[in-house]
């Protein structure tokens, strides 16, 4: 017997607009993120710029709307005047985060005019690791001013005539952490950040400014480094930071396919927190968060920055993604979005060889990994607004996280097109999930139709995509799916991602 679930949909019941920031991602001057990622003068496919065109091609079809950028732990002692300027004088130098050697012959310049042929929006870090005010006001003046300032018209003289007009801007990373470069107390952060944002919207008050959160949920500060620095910085900032990874544990695939529920708690204990801040301090404002690193990362298989040696380019964390990484990272961008209503802001960390979707070899190929499709599926579908959900499902019991439902779903309307998106995952790994959509409340008199039921599923979920077989796990076509009497019926294959798309019947 195949287990059944379902879900009621109705326009009148939502979350919140989908913000399309919620599908970021992030480039860090990070192993081969940067350098033979997204950038590589002598590729056969790059521009004249440098970068390569065979991963613009994959990058637009990802679907990224904002684009973090360019650390990470590498930003806390980033000087960001070194990547300004001819590249023939930007000086090498020794990047203490990942033990790496840093040519800067790309920085900030080079890496908004790339995301913006892109169309996707530049979030940046100031670096408030080893530097404070001073130096991210410059970094602002640089970046948004329109010109007659020393700082701005440097950049003029570099060929940038038009401001870059950055909004949104990230107060340093993981500032908590034992292995930030200049790491600081909740106290130290906290002062720092209020003051660094004061000043930042003296230059430009249209800038959206995110303080930072812990660095995970397991750090021993959790919710009180949060309390501490709202504390300090609630008036001048607009989000609180979230980061967070998961990977299999041993051999416990139930509870890796739970991990959204991990991501769930995380979120609601930091609007929890937040919420108790802006209450303490009588302030209305509701602060949104910004989940600006999150993904499948296999930590444990990661050596450690100590024990490597300086390098340029070096191959790092290049984890190679398999078909349950892809349900759970499917997972997590539900997560993500039935908290519309506070979570506005989200990256996938990260885009290029470094746990990320799209992998590169030096000088050859590039393809999809198996993440890449649940992140792009979403991207391209979930439009409008976020429909709150109410699921029935069986549940199965988990190692970490108690009694988990086998259903985890979202949906979104979008009002223009009248069209329903169901996003959903089956966690079970034995049976068939069939799943009853009731959407009654939608389409007027003619009801629903099934545009398409799209399945990412394998009999062998440890397969994954390689150089030789990119496409080796891609979506495909699911059979069966359709609606009768308002009730779209589709069934869920063991550990898979699911997009299912209806629309009104024509009348
Ligand atoms: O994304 C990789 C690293 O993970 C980032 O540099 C850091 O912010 C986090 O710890």
């Amino acid at each position: 017997m195949p287990d059944r679930a379902s879900v009621v949909l109705d326009p009148r019941f939502t979350v919140a607009p989908v913000d399309r920031r919620v599908f970021g991602s992030f480039v860090e001057h990070m192993g081969r993120s940067v350098y033979t990622g997204i950038y590589e003068p002598d590729h056969a496919t790059a521009d004249e710029a440098g970068f390569r065109g065979d991963v613009k091609e994959l990058v637009r079809e990802l679907g990224p709307t904002v684009l973090r950028y360019p650390g990470g732990n590498f930003v806390s002692s980033y000087r960001w005047e070194d990547g300004v300027g001819p590249v023939d004088e930007r000086p090498v130098r020794l990047d203490l985060a990942w033990r790496s050697l840093e040519s800067n012959a790309v920085g900030i310049n080079e890496f908004c005019a790339w995301a913006r042929e892109l169309e996707v929006e530049p979030m940046m870090a100031v670096n408030l690791g080893t530097r404070g005010v001073q130096e991210a006001v410059d970094l602002l003046e640089y970046s948004n001013h329109p010109g007659g300032t020393a700082l701005s018209d440097l950049r003029v003289s570099h060929g940038v005539k038009d401001p870059h007009g950055i909004r949104l801007w990230c107060l340093g990373n993981e500032q908590d952490g034992p292995w930030q470069i200049g790491q600081k107390t909740a106290e130290e952060y906290g002062r720092l950040a209020a003051e660094t944002g004061k000043a930042m919207r003296l230059v430009d008050p249209e800038i959206e400014l995110v303080a930072v959160g812990s660095s995970n949920s397991q750090m021993p500060t959790f919710a009180s480094w949060e309390a501490t620095v709202l504390e300090h910085t609630y008036a001048q900032v607009d989000y609180i930071s979230l980061h967070a990874y998961y990977e299999q544990v041993e051999d416990d695939l139930g509870t890796f396919l739970a991990t959204a529920v991990d991501m769930d708690r995380f979120i609601d204990a930091v609007v929890a927190t937040a919420d108790h801040v802006g209450a303490k301090l009588r302030d209305r404002k509701k602060l949104k968060l910004s989940f600006d690193e999150w993904n499948v990362w296999y930590q444990k298989r990661f050596v450690g920055q100590a024990n490597l040696d300086w390098q340029e380019n070096r191959h790092l964390i290049e984890d190679s993604y398999d078909v349950a990484d892809a349900v759970v990272v499917g997972s997590y961008l539900i997560s993500l979005l039935n908290h519309a209503d506070r979570v506005t802001v989200a990256c996938q960390a990260q885009l290029v060889n470094v746990i990320a979707p799209i992998l590169t070899e030096p000088g050859g190929r590039a393809w999809r990994q198996t993440i890449f499709h649940p992140f792009a599926q979403a991207a391209r579908s979930a439009r409008g607004t976020v429909l709150r959900t109410t699921t029935t499902s069986p549940t199965y019991p988990t190692e970490s996280y108690g009694q988990v439902p086998l259903l985890h779903a979202t949906a979104t309307h979008d009002e223009e097109t009248g069209e329903v998106v169901v996003l959903a995952v089956n966690r079970g790994q034995e049976d068939v999930l069939e799943l009853e959509v009731d959407v009654r409340a939608f389409g007027g008199t003619a009801g629903m139709v099934v545009v398409e039921h799209s399945v990412l599923a394998d009999d062998d979920i440890r397969a994954r995509n390689t150089a030789d077989d990119p496409d080796r796990v891609t979506p495909r076509r699911g059979s069966g799916a359709r609606v009768e009497d308002g009730r779209a019926r589709l069934a869920l294959p063991p550990v898979s991602w699911n997009v299912l798309r209806l629309r009104p019947a024509p009348a």
